[in-house]
């Protein structure tokens, strides 16, 4: 594809991955992305916003074409998807700089084996003019490693935000169209990528908040041309209060633990509280991250397998941990055959979830009427927590 243009002197460049289904050998990627890097000319000099992803790096040389000078790339994340196609940049313009923040050049140089001599650092709130272009850079680390920044085009108000605000989609539109279809994509990628991190990007929103914004342009899907679009979304992302919601990943071998979990959906929704349920073993776990966004409960269903939870268990319990979700509550439920360390086992595994773990239920082989009445009591006690904490 050819480059393709923003504003006057602006040029969207950067390829759609179509075919991609799996970024990082572990995010599923439904929708395929794109790696996005623009081009800014001003009456002096010329910047290159970010490259591609380094088997896509061609097709960026390609629109490069008939660029005889670039004076500066700017590097806002040293992750290869955005970085990796950067010493085919300096190969063709040798005389480049390379600007990133001092972090950036320290992880460059580890990753890529980019000289030394290629990088000019710029600090916090730094600003260069290309001539009738200026360019402002704010460093908003975790956004999404912790040398990441973003630039400010002062003139244009474009925020070039890289990954953050980005969205895992290829598609051909270069502006947001459908706000519908970009908000789960975006939820999808901040719920991926960006959650871990949210007390830290919650300061990086409140760094942007000043700047008046025209666009943001990201390097993962499509422009915003209505940024309030975005940036209220994560507001609530980040800051909204968790959802009168239980997520509930499970697996189950013999059907005793889907027993389990019919009856206990079943029991919170007589009690007004929404489910969202997923089969470990088919799920998609990118719908999980979305929805551990808001949901207010965490209640994972294992079989018990050699003494401890199912592995597919310990993989949805590993996954809900590292995303750090805002739930408020945890709680087990499964089954066993002769004994095990269930329990023990995942409890041990949420440091990071700041929670209050409801008592498990577990059942011995198939779920007898004690069971089934002790989930009725687990799901009661859902709904009485939620209501006690305000979470509707
Ligand atoms: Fe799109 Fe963190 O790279």
């Amino acid at each position: 594809m050819r480059p393709r243009k923003i504003k006057d002197h602006i040029y969207w460049m950067g390829s759609l991955d179509w075919d991609r289904r799996l970024f990082d050998s572990l995010i599923p990627l439904p929708d395929g992305t794109s790696y996005n890097a623009y081009l800014i000319e001003g009456s002096e000099k010329t910047a290159l916003v970010d490259s591609v992803d380094p088997p896509m790096a061609d097709e960026l040389l390609f629109q490069l074409e008939g660029i005889s000078k670039i004076d500066y790339v700017i590097s806002h994340h040293a992750e290869q998807d955005h970085s990796g196609s950067i010493p085919h940049v300096l190969q063709k313009y040798p005389s480049t700089k390379l600007i990133s923040t001092p972090k950036a050049k320290e992880m460059l140089i580890d990753l890529l084996r980019i000289p030394e001599e290629s990088f000019m650092t710029v600090e916090d709130g730094e600003e260069i003019g290309l001539g009738g272009k200026t360019l402002k850079f704010i460093y908003t680390p975790w956004v999404h490693w912790p040398e990441t920044m973003v630039t400010y085009l002062k003139e244009d108000k474009i925020l070039f935000s890289c990954d953050f605000f980005g969205s895992h989609i290829a598609m051909t539109d270069l502006y947001v169209t459908d706000e519908t279809r970009i908000y789960e994509a975006a939820k999808r990628y901040y719920a991926e990528i960006m959650m871990p991190f949210r007390n830290v990007i919650e300061k990086n929103l409140e760094k942007i908040a000043p700047y008046e914004i025209e666009m943001i342009a990201p390097s993962h899907g499509p422009i915003y041309p209505r940024p309030s679009f975005i940036v209220d979304a994560y507001q609530d992302w980040i800051l909204g209060p968790p959802r009168n919601t239980v997520i509930l990943p499970y697996v189950s071998m013999h059907k005793s633990t889907k027993q389990m979990v019919d009856h206990f959906v079943a029991a919170l929704v007589e009690r007004g509280v929404k489910v969202e349920q997923f089969n470990l073993a088919v799920t998609d776990i990118g719908k999980l991250a979305i929805a551990l966004v808001d949901a207010g409960t965490i209640v994972v269903g294992t079989s018990t397998v050699l003494g401890g939870p199912h592995p597919l268990a310990v993989y949805g319990t590993f996954v809900a941990n590292a995303l750090r979700p805002k739930a408020k509550f945890v709680s087990i439920i499964g089954s066993y055959g002769w004994g095990g360390k269930t329990v023990e086992t995942l409890a041990g595994m949420i440091p990071n979830l700041k929670v209050e773990l409801l008592e498990p239920v577990l059942a011995k082989g198939l779920p007898s009427e004690s069971d089934f009445t002790a989930l009725d009591d687990l799901a009661e006690t859902i709904a009485r927590k939620h209501k006690e904490h305000g979470i509707q």
